[in-house]
């Protein structure tokens, strides 16, 4: 699902040395950023929420570039704007970002974003005090993204290289929806996320 958005920065991004494509993505993140991601955050403050959980975490760079960038899919497909019914259809904001990301990124940050959904998903079928303290946008939007896990879906995910990552970004995304929360902005993130992309592209290389 690429629109010509998707493709402009894409190639943008994708003829720029290693700090201008690092500038070339915050700078979109900041134009598009600044619909409302719920009642409370805007999606440039939730992704700045979600960084700086990892962050005071003493988290990975991986980890923290996952974090800062997991819902680049929202701002890829401007649901939040578009007169779209999001919740009602699903239309993978997590698959849409990964996507996107792994022309950039190695797996250690895109599979997280791949699946922080359906680690909600895994974390309601383990953790019954995870689910109950969902909101309730999220509690709805969980029967859309295909609800809890069963046995099978939980054994299949917890084959896949990174999972354990998605479960921690899971948790910090649900925590970074406080109004009006302070929080360091973009510039903070520059050198992190800047040394996942050349080690994405020293992988590629070789
Ligand atoms: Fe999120």
């Amino acid at each position: 699902m690429k629109n010509s958005l998707h493709q402009e920065l894409a190639d943008e991004m994708a003829g720029a040395t290693s700090p201008r494509k690092i500038a070339i993505l915050f700078d979109y993140m900041v134009r598009t950023g600044q619909s409302f991601y719920d009642e409370s955050v805007t999606q440039l403050e939730h992704a700045l929420q979600c960084a700086n959980q990892a962050r005071i975490n003493d988290a990975a760079p991986s980890q923290i570039t996952s974090a800062l960038l997991h819902d680049l899919g929202h701002f890829l497909l401007d649901e939040h704007n578009a007169d779209i019914a999001f919740l009602a259809d699903d239309l993978n904001h997590e698959a849409v970002g990964a996507d996107f990301l792994e022309s950039f990124f190695p797996d250690a940050v895109t599979t997280p974003v791949r699946l922080h959904v359906p680690a909600k998903r895994y974390l309601c079928a383990t953790d019954a005090a995870y689910y109950d303290g969902l909101s309730e946008a999220s509690k709805r939007s969980l029967r859309v993204q295909g609800g809890v896990m069963s046995d099978e879906e939980r054994s299949a995910f917890e084959r896949i290289p990174h999972f354990e990552d998605a479960l921690i970004l899971r948790r910090w995304d649900d925590l970074a929806k406080v109004k009006n929360l302070e929080t360091p902005g973009l510039d903070v993130y520059r050198e992190v996320v800047q040394s996942c992309l050349r080690y994405g592209e020293r992988l590629r290389r070789g």
